[in-house]
């Protein structure tokens, strides 16, 4: 799979961490995140990930910054994405299977590099069940579209 991934400098460690993690799984990683350790603006990269996954340039996204929420809420602003912060492997599961979620964050100062990765592994191995879930997931686009 392809995956775009985001981080501000809060994330930045765990980033590269999880990078190299997606390789070893292998996935391709595209880096949308900063790779400076100086204080930056989450929104920028929340918005750069979301473009990707929304233009259909990477097949999901992940995002990371201090909770994974700023981050999350600024790729939530782009059209068709789904993003959404997850600090357990058991909402990384439901948010494929119920949500088709096609973005996944979480916060490096909120979980372990270990939980992160299992977060991250559940959430790329889930599939979207479709069926009822799928009527609600269009009612959210619905919502876009208004
Ligand atoms: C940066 O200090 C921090 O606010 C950011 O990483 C994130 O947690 C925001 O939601």
């Amino acid at each position: 799979m392809k995956i775009g991934i985001g981080n501000d400098h809060s994330g930045l460690q765990m980033k590269q961490q999880i990078a190299e993690f997606l390789q070893e799984m292998g996935h391709e990683v595209v880096n949308y995140g900063t790779d400076e350790s100086a204080r930056c603006d989450y929104p920028v990269y929340g918005e750069k990930v979301g473009r990707a996954v929304a233009a259909g340039d990477v097949d999901k996204g992940i995002l990371i910054c201090g909770t994974g929420l700023g981050i999350s809420l600024a790729a939530n602003k782009i059209h068709g994405v789904r993003a959404v912060v997850c600090s357990e492997p058991c909402t990384a599961r439901l948010s494929r299977q119920h949500n088709d979620a096609n973005v996944l964050a979480f916060g490096a100062r909120i979980v372990g590099i270990q939980m992160a990765k299992m977060i991250v592994e559940t959430w790329l191995s889930t599939e979207f069940e479709g069926g009822r879930h799928k009527r609600r997931v269009d009612m959210i686009a619905d919502i876009e579209n208004k």
